[in-house]
């Protein structure tokens, strides 16, 4: 567990409670806390120490929180929190952020679109994470006064496009069967590649329809027709992009959950930041990063009944009207802090008669 930063915290104390409680009498869960980003940075001057790398890499799956605050925005680069953030994922080696955006019914009036819009909308990004302007090279500053630029690389290999194109497609077998890949071809080399990739890979998956879009494009349809999407792929920046866009459709970034798959480690993350306006405050929402726990439990431990159980019992409380303050918009709603928002999801998941299955 990298609780992080910000909210970070507090919304990984709920996901932990709740996977505690569904592992109870069924399988053995052991939890270690380690420092990352600003407040590692705060007690060993460096926002990924060797401690946290160590014991991550000898992890079944890492868990982390937030990263970031205002208070280390004038640090180095290489000292910020999100460089810890990146250093973790690129040891980990997970290359697809697989990012669920579902629209709940029970939530349509969060969402600033039309309810005949968001209607059935349930979309799954797979957002490459470990090349693309992230991570290319040669990136930095050069010259001085008015002639100072700064630059980053958008670079991309066959054999990276081919590995995520991978997982995009066979998550769209055991869903909707069609994907959505998004580039900008009409101006970029990289997305050329990717397109001419994707294009070519798609031919062993002949059950997945392939569409490809613009980004711009895409970054339309995805509030006029959210619900014509199944699985998006699309490279890291595009994807950091859109995921947040997709927040829309759920009616807030504090319910978004994120697994990264594919290489030695899976790592979990919520997809909302260390939010630190609400930080210490115990109003944020725990949601995503107790779904987050429900994705851990789904692919990094093979209980696909417990992911199931924890993900209908958040949708219970939601409908019972149960909201955090990100969520609450009418009067009939009650509102609740991320404790006991947390504490609902375990009563939820109680009433449900959860019964783990014995291995
Ligand atoms: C995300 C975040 C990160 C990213 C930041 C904090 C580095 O925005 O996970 O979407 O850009 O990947
Ligand atoms: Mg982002």
């Amino acid at each position: 567990m990298l609780p992080g930063d910000g909210v970070g915290p507090e919304v990984t104390r709920e996901a932990v409670r709740v996977l505690r409680a569904v592992s109870e009498g069924g399988f053995e869960l052991q939890f270690e806390e380690l420092p990352i980003g600003g407040n590692a940075y705060k007690q060993y001057g460096t926002p990924l120490p060797e401690i946290t790398l160590d014991k991550c890499l000898v992890s079944d799956a890492v868990l982390l929180g937030a990263v970031g605050g205002p208070e280390f925005d004038s640090l180095p680069p290489a000292l910020k929190p999100e460089s810890g953030l990146l250093a973790i994922r690129k040891a980990l080696g997970g290359f697809a952020n697989l990012r669920p955006a579902i629209a709940y019914d029970v939530l349509a009036q969060c969402s600033p679109l039309r309810p005949e819009v968001l209607k059935g909308a349930d979309v799954l990004f797979v957002r490459e994470l470990l090349g693309g302007m992230y991570f290319g090279q040669p990136r930095g500053f050069a010259n001085e006064g008015a002639l100072r630029t700064g630059f980053n690389t958008m670079v991309y290999s066959v054999s990276e496009i081919e590995r995520v194109a991978h997982v995009a497609f066979q998550v769209a077998q055991q869903r909707r069967k069609k994907v959505t890949s998004v580039d900008k071809a009409n101006v970029l080399e990289c997305s050329q590649l990717w397109r001419e990739v994707v294009t070519e890979l798609a031919k062993q998956y002949p059950d997945v329809t392939l569409e490809h879009q613009l980004v711009d494009s895409c970054a339309m349809r995805l509030v006029t027709a959210p619900g014509s999407f199944d699985v998006v792929l699309t490279e890291n920046l595009f994807g950091d992009i859109l995921s947040d866009e997709a927040a829309a459709l759920t009616g807030s970034l504090g319910m978004l959950p994120s697994a990264t798959v594919g290489g030695k480690i899976n790592l979990y993350e919520p997809i909302h930041g260390s939010a630190p306006d609400i930080a210490g405050k115990g109003i944020a929402n725990p949601l995503g990063a107790i779904a987050t726990a429900a994705m851990l439990l789904r692919h990094s431990m093979k209980r696909e009944q417990e992911a199931r159980a924890i993900e209908q019992a958040i949708a219970q409380v939601l409908e019972a009207g149960y909201r955090t303050a990100d969520l609450k918009r009418g009067s009939s709603e009650r509102l609740v802090g991320t404790e006991e928002m947390g504490r609902l999801v375990l009563e939820a998941i109680g009433a449900g008669k959860l019964r783990p299955t014995h291995a």
